[in-house]
């Protein structure tokens, strides 16, 4: 810290970027810059100055600060950073005071009191040197019970060299798609009061500086870690300047109290382009927030019996196709919805966690030996936040549900209020008991339906069951499922190990969402099934290359029925498994980097190892391209000037209507990375939906 001329700073730097804080006297704090790293020996207080804007006419004679939390009370001509209210429902206009800081390297918290209102005001900044990630939180103590109606995490400014803002929104089966809203006066809000995260309002943004790209230019990206639904505020204030505001969705923290803390947000800035925001995301992720019970163990390929079978369990067939999908390459069985209660649709038994012995007369002991005796390990589904009116556990305890008795059914359930202790244990000795009965290494936790009303103490409550389950079951897995990507964040994320990314097993929808998933998801974490060969929920026919190589982009698994397959398809399937076990070494730890694909058809990526030796582009062709042949497909994230052999992996799959000899039809080709990135690879004709996957390695 340094203070002169009654002046506060702190910087938070690595070797990318610097974060300055500053204060003017006592007043709260606000970042006045945020970019790449300034020299060093920078005169801070010289910046504070460099930064002081003009008064004119029609204005205050000052410019309110847009601080770490804008405080309503010193006119600040936008959205405050705090909305409270008192025992007595008056509103609280708080004015905080400096108190102390607390500093170091990579940490800055800073300290205020509002001795009038009685209230104390933390915002803690921690910065991770191997990412650059800057995670924030803010939190708010209260001498006197209050009501928050709004407490968001440290406020960060945006660039006013940007045109616009991405954000994402999305359907079940259609998850991460992207709004791009142009900057302007007022504030873009997004406000999720479904209370989970929900495939619509994944909570993430980026602001691309001007000319951005997902490989160059400046970038800022932002998300919030909280699983009960967010609230995201971007304003453009009426004098240009800009700010962005994330916390716990409106109206979700209903009670009264004297200590509130906002979810973190993590905040990251990139002058690589998108891409450096994406991998900071998903290095941060990988290293730093999921803690998986076995480290080392490369990902197992996971076969997932749900469109195969749906409710119809049979053990006879459960175990043929078993057999089959171990033939195939699987690792891991996982046994979905319908094995308890007297589950055969989806409009009974939530609640009811006991084995249905109509099906398994004999438990589930003689499925999971034999999966074991083929050679993978035995995960389960369970839905434990829900319950159906048609069940035990709803005629024993109606009263247990959360929200009104006639309120709107989703999905014929509704959800259990898992902040009642009596519910909590009721749910723990339900899926402990399970797991401690039988050897399973895994299990796909779902959660089908919005909750009825927001309340931040669902969230929080799931967290605390996660926590006491695998505190006792540590070498269990956890996936979070929601109907697919209904739970996908890195709140949930710190106590699971893998999504289900959608339901979507149609491998052209794949490509995009995992494209866009990209942005903050490692391909670890990641899960993409190979399914039907008519997909169950677009009705679309693909054939089986397209379908294993868009499930081999991530944690690969299958989930048709393996009995549908033709010779050539389970042989196409053996061989891009065998590829996908002999590269998780690296590619479980590489960077997934999104080309600019100059074809709008052509959705790419290149993942990069760790030690960028080696990478493995794919180029999906989702429609047929506008130009007849196609356009050449370039790199990133290469060293301009080393050579790379490259290699079409698949080139056997160029169909007879590519007349000609691209060279990658039948050879390798030694490249330079500054051709590859500026030129780019000229690919053969193929038809549209199709893959092509490159190999290169550094030489
Ligand atoms: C929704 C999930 O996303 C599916 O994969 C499957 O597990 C079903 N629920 C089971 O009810």
């Amino acid at each position: 810290m340094s203070t002169v001329r009654d002046i506060r700073c702190w910087a938070l730097q690595d070797q990318r970027q610097s974060l300055i804080v500053a204060a003017h006297g006592t007043d709260m704090a606000e970042v006045i810059y945020w970019g790449p790293r300034l020299p060093d020996g920078t005169d801070l207080e010289m910046l504070v100055a460099a930064a002081h804007m003009d008064v004119t006419g029609g204005m205050l004679d000052a410019v309110p600060p847009l601080s770490i939390c804008p405080e309503a009370r010193r006119s600040f001509p936008g959205q405050p950073g705090l909305s409270l209210t008192n025992s007595a429902g008056e509103a609280l206009l708080p004015r905080f005071t400096f108190e102390r800081v607390e500093e170091d390297d990579q940490t800055l918290t800073l300290l205020y009191h509002d001795a009038k209102n009685g209230l104390r005001y933390r915002a803690r900044f921690d910065l991770t040197l191997a990412t650059g990630m800057i995670r924030a939180t803010a939190s708010l103590t209260s001498e006197q019970p209050v009501s928050v109606n709004w407490l968001s995490a440290p406020v960060f400014p945006a660039p006013q060299n940007s045109h616009e803002m991405i954000d994402f929104h999305g359907r079940w089966i259609g998850e991460f798609q992207t709004s791009h809203t142009p900057w302007s006066v007022g504030a873009r809000l997004r406000d999720n009061p479904t209370g989970r995260t929900g495939h619509e309002h994944f909570p993430g943004l980026i602001v691309p500086c001007t000319g951005a790209t997902n490989s160059q230019g400046s970038a800022y990206a932002f998300h919030y870690g909280w699983s009960g639904g967010h609230k995201m505020l971007a304003e453009e204030l009426p004098d240009g300047r800009r700010q962005i505001q994330w916390g716990h969705a409106t109206g979700s923290r209903r009670s009264p109290g004297t200590q509130f803390e906002t979810a973190p947000l993590y905040a990251v800035f990139s002058d690589k382009g998108i891409n450096g925001c994406a991998i900071a995301f998903q290095r941060y992720l990988r290293d730093e927030i999921v803690q998986p019970p076995a480290p080392a163990r490369p990902r197992p390929v996971h076969y997932n019996c749900w469109e195969a079978v749906y409710f119809d369990h049979d053990h006879a067939t459960l175990c043929d196709i078993a057999s089959r999908a171990a033939a195939l390459g699987a690792e891991r069985f996982v046994l979905d919805d319908g094995w308890f209660g007297r589950r055969d649709d989806d409009t009974t038994s939530l609640g009811d966690w006991s084995i249905d012995r109509r099906k398994y007369p004999d438990g589930l002991m003689p499925l999971i030996n034999h999966v074991h005796a083929e050679g993978m390990t035995f995960g389960i589904w369970f839905e434990p936040e829900m319950i159906n009116r048609e069940s035990d556990l709803f005629r024993a305890h109606p009263d247990w549900v959360l929200g009104d008795p006639d309120q709107v059914l989703g999905r014929q359930q509704m959800v259990l209020n898992i902040a009642l202790p009596d519910v909590q244990d009721y749910l723990y000795d339900r899926v402990a008991a399970i797991l401690a009965d039988h050897p399973i290494d895994y299990v796909k936790w779902d959660h089908n339906r919005v909750l009825p009303e927001p309340d931040s103490a669902q969230a929080e409550a799931i967290y605390v069951l996660f926590d006491r389950l695998r505190a006792d079951f540590p070498t269990v897995e956890f996936e979070s499922c929601s109907s697919g990507g209904g739970r996908i964040d890195f709140g949930i994320l710190s106590r699971t190990h893998r999504v289900w990314l959608s339901d979507s097993n149609d491998p052209l929808e794949r490509l995009r969402i995992q494209h866009e998933a990209a942005l903050f998801l490692p391909m670890v974490v990641t899960g993409s099934h190979v399914g039907p060969r008519k997909c169950h929920t677009s009705g679309r026919v693909t054939d089986i290359r397209l379908r294993a190589w868009a499930a081999a982009q991530r944690h690969m698994g299958f989930e048709m029925d393996p009995r549908e397959l033709t010779e050539e398809e389970a042989d196409v399937l053996r061989q891009v498994t065998r590829w996908w076990k002999g590269n998780r070494h690296w590619t479980e730890r590489a960077d997934i980097l999104r080309l600019d694909s100059d074809d709008p058809a052509v959705i790419a990526e290149l993942q990069r190892a760790e030690d960028g030796s080696r990478f493995v582009a794919f180029a999906g062709l989702s429609a047929a391209s506008a130009q007849i042949l196609p356009r050449p497909l370039r790199l990133t994230g290469l060293e301009p000037g080393t050579l790379y052999e490259i290699s079409l992996l698949n080139r056997d799959d160029a169909p007879g209507l590519s007349r000609g000899s691209p060279l990658l039809k039948t050879e390798t080709a030694r490249l330079s990375g500054q051709y590859l990135m500026h030129q780019g690879i000229t690919l053969p004709w193929t038809f549209p939906q199709s893959i092509w996957v490159i190999e290169g390695t550094r030489l």
